[in-house]
């Protein structure tokens, strides 16, 4: 079989770039990417391409290549569905915020109505592809809703995991480090991944793509997260100890990464981990564990989780005292409010954390970030919060330019580690800030001696 024709449902920071790589990779397949949201669909289709709806860097230059010739945005869900012979589910699962597994679970409202709407327009064989992470077995469910309300044709659910990180999405989408398809132990099964991996293969060398059974590609992407996230929570629950004894944890860092078994990636110390995976699949396999009675590996899950919030608490805390032990009416500027550099997402940003304490402090913040809008700032707040709307916005201004979000504040802190920070005229900052000065780098971007040569009380994270 040769797919001629593909749909992918959701248009969001997932969906967008990974059917705009797949599109531009496959000229001969038409792609339509739909989504709920015409706000979205309209900005995807902007001609303006500074307004597509997500930055990656590179993305504008392939959607300007592909869109048009066999890439298209639509909200026409049901006529996208009907023509495609292979449909990607790429709708958000965000923990659950009601009932049973409230705050550890995935909610699959949004697969769910997805399968039943592929279900009722569907009136040819489809092969469905999860491209969300989910919950291990969410593919049997996925196929009970499509084999028992569809229109008697076949469905084969394969599952796709998406392994790019937000920043540097184009780049792993053109060159990952592998490709998983997970399918059914069946013949069918067997052929729709070779199917979907034809599909790859366009531009992804054939040893990259990995086969395997649907649960073991489920489970893959929820432990690929835990074990990243493990990561950035074991150099973090480091920091403590660092400063207190006078280690530096860029030197520790740097030590222990130089032993290859370890590797030196993902051992920067931070004001904590954010994005809208990592929180999110531990938690779910947190949930998994604790469904299936296996306590032990639960609680063990989870104390990434709890390092990762203790950090940020810490380092709000951090400020306070530094301050003398109040910030009520003092203003404090944040540089970045993303939850990390090259994206505008701030999906469990630490800054939203680390805002709300120092709010209830009755400190004013001042922001500034390169690519997030202040709406979403504000709603960030508004959501994470029980402060009415009002307040939060007496408390929270935002900024388009760095200087003015400088501009007589009692600290400074460094949230996300956009590179353009490190090029700003510091000098020309420090001689606009209240006095004394303090500097709190969440990101140890700044050179230390040459920001406490200016005059700043520099503090990073664990030296
Ligand atoms: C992650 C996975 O990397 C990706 O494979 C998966 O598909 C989705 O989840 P993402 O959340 O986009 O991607 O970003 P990632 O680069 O993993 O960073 C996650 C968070 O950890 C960010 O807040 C980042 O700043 C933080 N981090 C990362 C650290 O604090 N220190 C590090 O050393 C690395
Ligand atoms: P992710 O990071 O997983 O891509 P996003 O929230 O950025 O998550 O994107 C998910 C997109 O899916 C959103 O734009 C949302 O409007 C869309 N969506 C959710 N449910 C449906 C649905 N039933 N049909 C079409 N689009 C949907």
């Amino acid at each position: 079989m040769i797919i001629k024709s593909i749909c992918c449902i959701g248009a969001g920071y997932v969906g967008g770039p990974t059917m705009s790589v797949i599109a531009h990779e496959n000229p001969h397949i038409k792609v339509t990417v739909v989504d709920v949201n015409s706000d979205r669909i309209a900005s995807w289709n902007s001609d303006d391409l500074t307004k597509l709806p997500i930055f990656e860097p590179g993305l504008d230059v392939i959607v300007h290549k592909a869109r048009g010739r066999n890439l298209f945005f639509s909200t026409d869900i049901d006529q996208a569905i009907d023509e495609a012979e292979m449909i990607f589910i790429s709708v958000n699962t965000p923990t659950k915020t009601y009932g049973a597994g409230k705050g550890m679970a995935a909610d699959l409202q949004y697969i769910e109505l997805c399968a039943r709407q592929i279900a009722k327009v569907s009136t040819s064989d489809k092969i469905v592809v999860e491209k969300s992470t989910l919950p291990v077995k969410t593919a049997e469910a996925i196929k009970d809703i499509l084999d028992n309300t569809g229109n008697g044709i076949h469905f084969e659910i394969l599952s796709n995991p998406e392994f790019l990180a937000e920043g540097t999405a184009v780049q792993d989408l053109i060159d990952p480090d592998r490709v998983l398809i997970g399918g059914a132990e069946t013949k069918s099964g067997q052929e729709a991944i070779d199917v979907l991996a034809k599909i790859y293969a366009s531009w992804v060398p054939e040893h990259k793509i990995i086969k395997t059974n649907l649960w073991s590609s489920e489970l893959s992407k929820l432990t690929a997260n835990a074990f990243l996230a493990q990561r950035v929570s074991s150099i973090n629950a480091l920091t403590e100890l660092c400063e207190a004894t006078g280690a530096n944890i860029t030197e520790v860092a740097n030590a222990i990464g130089s032993d290859s078994r370890i590797g030196p990636k993902f051992l920067n110390a931070s004001v904590g981990f954010g994005g809208s995976c990592f929180q999110k699949d531990i938690l779910n396999l947190v949930y998994i564990c604790k469904s299936l009675g296996f306590h032990q590996a639960a609680d063990y899950w989870e104390q990434v989780i709890l390092i990762n919030n203790h950090q940020r608490t810490r380092f709000a805390n951090q400020i306070v005292k530094a301050l003398y032990g109040t910030v009520a009416d003092k203003k404090i500027a944040f540089f970045g409010w993303a939850f990390k550099k090259n994206t505008n997402d701030t999906r469990e940003s630490a800054a939203i954390y680390i805002a709300d304490k120092l709010m209830d402090e009755q400190a004013h913040i001042q922001v500034y970030d390169p690519k997030v809008t202040a709406l979403q700032m504000q709603s960030d707040l508004n959501h994470l919060n029980s402060r009415s709307e009002t307040k939060n916005s007496k408390y929270l201004t935002t900024h388009t330019d760095p200087y003015a979000a400088a501009v007589g504040a009692h600290a400074l802190i460094i949230i996300t580690e956009w590179d353009e920070f490190k090029t700003y005229d510091w000098q020309k900052i420090y001689n606009t800030m209240s006095k004394p000065a303090f500097i709190f780098d969440g990101r140890n971007l700044l050179n230390r001696s040459a920001i406490e040569s200016i005059g700043f009380t520099y503090t990073g994270v664990g030296q």
